[in-house]
């Protein structure tokens, strides 16, 4: 009798700090960013956001210039206002290849100011914070930081494992067993997408507790990308090796696979940064705000490596 009145009161006092943590939310401003646009809806980090934002019982509206639920593209400002109508917070993902996108950038967010939405989540890349004030991603940075109409926060993750599987690197992969990349010696702490898209999440869900936040996100170990072809080779079940080339070639061969002049130089100098023992390091952030580690690339690679056995990738 005594057990069952003490397993009842024990539930009273348990939904009653449910409640108290609900209010205590809600008197934060949290809980009310109920639709969230996502930018970039089809790509390596939204697609692994959308899910943890319906978890999260907020209603995710993706958007891509094709396969989002809105049509959306930086360069033709039509679908803006249709894409952000009813939106209460934005997830941002600049468009990767082109460095032209801050003017962009900075008229969908005075639409988004426009349209009532409060709280803006950027996807940057790590090391943007020690760039010029005119680097795109920077520039975008700053404007968002300015802006008093909305609240931001910037996620700055290093180089996706996803690249290997889903992106650049995964089609040399596939054809000739090897991952060109002209970095050396040089180590980089890829950190995976889903990891990213649980940070993201956090903010999203949660921004009272993410305003105006800068999160740094990376791997857990730092690999050279010999490394990184050693474990890609046992899960792709054939040998897969790093070659290092020349970097005046590299950016001659990216831009005549007709990537623009500009972003292959921006691509290389990131190279650089990695080949000189100045690629990211971990960190604790995904730890810290998600409450569990970081994937390693090994678990990665097991887990998403089958693309590389199908001859898929
Ligand atoms: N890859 C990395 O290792 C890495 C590391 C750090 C930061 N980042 C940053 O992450 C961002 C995403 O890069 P990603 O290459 O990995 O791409 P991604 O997120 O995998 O895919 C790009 C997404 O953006 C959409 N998109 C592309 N061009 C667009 C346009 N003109 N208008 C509207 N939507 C457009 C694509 O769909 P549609 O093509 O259908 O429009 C797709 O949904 C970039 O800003 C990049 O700087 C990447």
């Amino acid at each position: 009798m005594q057990k069952v009145h003490h397993v009842s009161v024990s539930h009273i006092e348990e939904q009653f700090s449910t409640i108290q943590k609900v209010v205590r939310a809600r008197q934060a401003g949290r809980m009310t960013h109920h639709t969230i646009l996502v930018l970039g809806g089809t790509g390596k980090t939204a697609r692994r956001l959308v899910p943890l934002l319906a978890a999260g019982g907020a209603r995710p509206r993706t958007a891509a210039r094709s396969g989002g639920d809105a049509t959306f593209d930086w360069y033709d400002d039509r679908g803006h206002d249709a894409a952000l109508e009813g939106v209460d917070a934005v997830y941002l993902v600049p468009p990767a290849g082109r460095l032209d996108h801050p003017p962009k950038v900075a008229a969908f967010l005075d639409r988004a100011e426009r349209a009532g939405v409060r709280h803006v989540t950027m996807l940057s890349a790590y090391g943007v914070d020690l760039a010029p004030d005119d680097a795109a991603l920077r520039a975008v940075e700053l404007d968002l930081a300015a802006r008093t109409g909305l609240t931001h926060s910037i996620v700055r993750p290093s180089w996706f494992m996803q690249n290997f599987t889903e992106s650049f690197f995964a089609p040399s992969i596939a054809q000739d067993g090897v991952i060109v990349a002209p970095t050396g010696d040089g180590t980089e702490a890829f950190v995976s997408t889903a990891d990213i898209a649980a940070v993201v999440a956090a903010t999203l869900l949660d921004p009272a507790a993410h305003a105006g936040a800068a999160h740094d996100i990376a791997g857990p170990e730092a690999l050279t990308l010999g490394q990184v072809a050693g474990v890609v080779s046992r899960h792709a079940g054939k040998e897969v090796s790093h070659v290092d080339l020349d970097r005046d070639v590299w950016v001659a061969q990216a831009q005549s696979a007709e990537l623009p002049a500009d972003y292959a130089e921006v691509l290389a100098g990131l190279f650089d940064l990695i080949r000189a023992g100045h690629g990211s390091r971990p960190g604790a952030t995904v730890e810290e705000v998600t409450g569990r580690a970081p994937e390693s690339f090994e678990a990665f690679a097991a887990r998403e490596g089958a693309a590389w056995r199908a001859g898929a990738a």
